[in-house]
């Protein structure tokens, strides 16, 4: 094993603030005075080892599965390295999207996994094109690592292509992880997991994108009963309990996530619409748009890339986007618009600013 720096990690944790931050991908951090439960009776310490039975059915019941199922983890990034230490010994195939969320693919490097990529198209939707992604996929792979919605474009994948997807993977041996931290930005109708559509399936979330809550630290896997065995033997490598305070908090808040979910929709739409119209108006930026959510994916075109565009405004406008080369996609910038619409308003002008100073 050798644990590399994850560059993204770095820059966002130390280097992404700005007046105007485009760069966030998870709706505005909740506080305690903002929530519809009382704390009476939450305590420090339980003696629940494998995780607090209410919160597991919690999870198990809004993700229409069985408790047993249920792996709870320290948000949906201890996840990640669980899936990966559980699955991958040295020289594993693995494969990993491109462009994909950093962390994904440093932790199977992490684990001396051989890495394979599976290019999700601008040009297809970053959608599925099936064989395309069984030509990526090498006999013998033992696991295949992507999000839905994909991070970082914001694009969906229906459950039935992600079950399609299985079973190709299922065809080359490996099972496949879908990290769905940002699935819940899709209306109920459509966010329902894909664990359970193939029985080689296994996901993560967590409640820190849509909810606010990423202090909770409550995230999970879904898994099929042998593999969760597997899960929890390697917890058993890490520590004793889990956070029993914040499982009390996040088991009594699954009644109201749909409430919390909803408050910002009306913003969001209305948000995706001023990027619409602003990527329309500006001959150098083209966008998949996706259908929900509040992350895009531009891609730019003319003697700035994403990169630098993201240098330009950083510099000169106090404004914050994710620069794509942390995606491996240089040409594109990452943008966040779960802002209030009079900062997008201001970020958008910037960026405008910025790409007519660079003709
Ligand atoms: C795809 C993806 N997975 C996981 C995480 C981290 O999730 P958590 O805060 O639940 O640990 C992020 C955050 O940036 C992410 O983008």
């Amino acid at each position: 094993m050798e644990f590399r720096s994850v560059e993204y990690m770095e820059w966002a944790k130390l280097r992404s603030a700005a007046a105007v931050n485009l760069s966030q991908s998870g709706v505005t951090g909740l506080s305690l005075k903002d929530l519809p439960i009382g704390l009476d009776g939450c305590d420090i310490n339980g003696d629940h080892p494998y995780g607090y039975p209410p919160l597991l059915e919690a999870i198990a019941s809004r993700s229409g599965t069985v408790p047993d199922a249920v792996v709870p983890s320290l948000g949906a990034s201890e996840a990640v390295f669980l899936a990966c230490a559980a699955l991958l010994e040295n020289g594993d195939r693995v494969v990993v999207e491109k462009p994909g969320d950093e962390p994904l693919l440093s932790c199977a490097r992490a684990m001396g996994a051989e890495i394979h990529r599976w290019e999700r198209r601008f040009e297809n939707g970053y959608g599925l094109d099936l064989r395309d992604f069984e030509a990526s996929v090498p006999d013998g792979t033992k696991l295949v690592l992507m999000t839905n919605l994909h991070n970082p474009s914001g694009t969906f994948l229906p459950r039935d292509h992600i079950r399609a997807l299985a079973e190709g993977a299922r065809r080359k041996g490996a099972m496949v992880f879908v990290d769905e931290i940002y699935l819940d930005y899709m209306d109920a109708a459509h966010s329902r997991t894909s664990f359970g559509a193939a029985d080689n399936i296994f996901t993560a979330s967590s409640l820190t994108k849509v909810y606010g809550l990423s202090g909770l630290r409550c995230g999970w896997i879904l898994a099929p009963a042998p593999l969760a065995r597997k899960l929890r033997r390697l917890v058993d490598h890490l520590f004793v309990v889990h956070v029993f305070i914040a499982e009390q908090i996040a088991a009594r808040l699954f009644p109201h996530l749909d409430a919390i979910r909803g408050r910002n929709r009306a913003l969001f739409e209305a948000n995706r619409r001023m990027v619409r119209d602003f990527v329309a108006s500006e001959s150098r930026l083209s966008w998949v748009e996706p259908p929900a959510g509040i992350l895009a994916f531009p891609r730019v075109e003319g003697p700035l890339d994403g990169n630098g565009l993201a240098d330009v405004l950083m510099r000169k406008y106090d404004t914050s986007i994710v620069p794509g080369g942390f995606f491996e996609a240089p040409r594109h910038f990452r943008l966040g618009f779960g802002v209030p619409p009079d900062v997008l308003a201001k970020g958008l002008a910037n960026i405008h600013a910025a790409l007519a100073a660079h003709i």
